[in-house]
């Protein structure tokens, strides 16, 4: 399932992170595509709001491409990483993703194209949320909720 959301402004990137927070159970996979500036950042901090974890915990990784903000309200803790910085066909291996993705935390992507496959691996659910520039005070967002084998979270024991 695919929607378009036009996002008029950082309260509506926000608006659209908080409607989606309400959804999730925390087992889900994040991954927020989108150029510099795009909003993804903007994002993660309005959902980890949302879930009463403080959003001043969210920044951009700059050293720490993986950081993991304790539970709020919503009962579940909050991994974010951010790839950007991550050198072209490096190992993700020693950033601990695999763990994550194992664990109860929610995991959020923003770059997220080198792990491509640790996605698909993870068995998850994916959202996948494509923001684009498309003015200097306007955003674009692409929501897509993958159907099948990551989209329906049912994974057997
Ligand atoms: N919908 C929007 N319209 C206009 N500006 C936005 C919107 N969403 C976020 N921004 C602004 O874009 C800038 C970059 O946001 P950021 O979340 O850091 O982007 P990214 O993490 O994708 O690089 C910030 O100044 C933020 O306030
Ligand atoms: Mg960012």
């Amino acid at each position: 399932v695919t929607r378009e959301v036009a996002l008029r402004g950082p309260a509506a990137t926000a608006r659209l992170a908080r409607e989606i927070a309400g959804t999730l159970t925390g087992r889900e996979l994040l991954l927020l595509e989108g150029d510099l500036g795009a909003g993804k950042t903007t994002f993660v901090r309005a959902l980890a709001e949302a879930l009463g974890i403080d959003p001043a915990w969210v920044s951009s990784p700059s050293f720490t491409l993986v950081q993991r903000y304790p539970a709020g309200a919503a009962g579940f803790g909050l991994a974010h990483a951010d790839l950007y910085r991550l050198p072209p066909g490096s190992d993700l291996e020693p950033l601990g993703l695999e763990e994550l993705l194992a664990g109860d935390d929610l995991v959020a992507v923003e770059w997220p194209a080198s792990g491509h496959e640790l996605w698909q691996a993870c068995g998850r659910p994916i959202l996948r949320i494509r923001l684009q520039v498309t003015g200097a005070t306007s955003r674009k967002a692409v929501v897509e909720t993958a159907t099948g084998r990551n989209g329906d979270g049912a994974k057997g024991p």
